[in-house]
């Protein structure tokens, strides 16, 4: 018999122990007294981390107010992904969203539509452990920011690996985004937590070969690959995916959305936080991990990215021991991040 269980259900204290992590997460996200914040959140939510983020910010600002909706679901065109009408009215009213869903929202047309009323939104999915443990730190701020410049200079990317991943793309007239785990000056959105840089490269411009080795993970698939799987892409869109088990996973994943915009590039770039690590279950450690590339298909028209591309899902891919060029220049040589301290 095992007692390891006992007590984990019944945890003490929880959001006051991770209350002045996210107090300050606001605080750097630029939330001010005067402020009409909203925090968002679903009935499927932890009460702990609603509640921690629901006293921060009303230690910050008098006019906080909670909504509480049913759980999105769906693809990112329908309806059943975005909040009721009645909600987005209000969101589109405040200064501040914290966006608490356990589905997130963020490639849906109404999302875009409260960024463009000119609120900040503060997205965020972890569980307590992982707020507290990747909390904003001026350090990973400063290498993002200046990973997510760097790829905003540059005018091709190149992601190469010795298992034979050779790709290229035009990032031309497109913008780094730094994802910091708090909201920067001038920006409207962040993840908290996070510690990556992505950008939206031209959807039609990526071509090549794509060889996602053993160890390197699918966020959406919610494993870490076990056999090599080949994709071939032409004109931005994954025409063939090769292998075992883990390609029939993955083929069958496309498969189900019915929808070619899914197989198109959405985002590329990589970890800058050294404090993530593979060996936990959360989406944000690995999206995180430093020097880990992030190869993404799918919907990618948010505001933060800038790119064009509507489709029904979004899929993550992280590519561990590969190198990343911007231009002439490697960023990541065999998974290590380079000239971004
Ligand atoms: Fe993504």
């Amino acid at each position: 018999m095992a007692y390891s269980g006992i007590g984990k259900s019944s945890s003490i204290g929880k959001h006051i122990w991770i209350y002045p992590v996210i107090e300050r997460a606001l605080r750097l996200s630029g939330l001010k007294s005067g402020d009409k914040t909203v925090i968002l959140t679903d009935v499927n939510r932890s009460q702990s981390i609603f509640d921690a983020f629901y006293a921060a910010a009303g230690n910050i600002c008098n006019g906080v107010f909670a909504v509480v909706q049913r759980p999105l679901s769906g693809a990112h065109d329908e309806k059943s992904r975005e909040p009721d009408g009645v909600i987005l009215e209000l969101l589109k009213q405040c200064d501040f969203i914290v966006d608490l869903p356990t589905t997130h929202w963020c490639y849906t047309r109404a999302y875009n539509e409260v960024l463009d009323a000119g609120v900040k939104v503060l997205l965020s999915c972890s569980d307590e452990e992982l707020l507290h443990r990747l909390a904003p730190d001026e350090a990973v701020i400063r290498r993002t920011r200046k990973a997510a410049n760097l790829l905003t200079q540059g005018k091709m990317l190149r992601i190469t690996s010795a298992l034979g991943t050779e790709l290229t793309m035009s990032v031309d007239g497109r913008v780094g985004n730094a994802q910091c785990g708090a909201i920067g000056e001038g920006y409207r959105w962040d993840n908290f937590p996070s510690g990556l840089t992505e950008i939206a490269p031209i959807e039609t411009s990526l071509h090549g070969r794509l060889v996602i080795a053993p160890g390197d993970l699918i966020i959406e698939l919610e494993r870490r690959i076990a056999e090599p799987i080949s994709c071939t892409i032409e004109n931005g869109e994954i025409v063939a995916i090769e292998g075992g088990v883990d390609a029939r996973n993955l083929r069958a994943w496309f498969d189900q959305w019915d929808d070619r915009a899914v197989r198109t590039v959405a985002h590329t770039g990589f970890g800058t936080d050294p404090r993530a690590t593979l060996f936990s279950s959360e989406a944000m450690d690995w999206e995180s991990y430093d020097g880990g590339i992030n190869l993404a298909f799918g919907a990618n028209c948010s505001r933060f990215l800038g790119g064009r591309n509507m489709a029904r899902a979004h899929i993550d891919i992280i590519l561990l021991n590969c190198d990343f060029y911007v231009d002439q220049t490697r960023l990541v040589r065999a998974g290590k991040t380079l000239l971004i301290d």
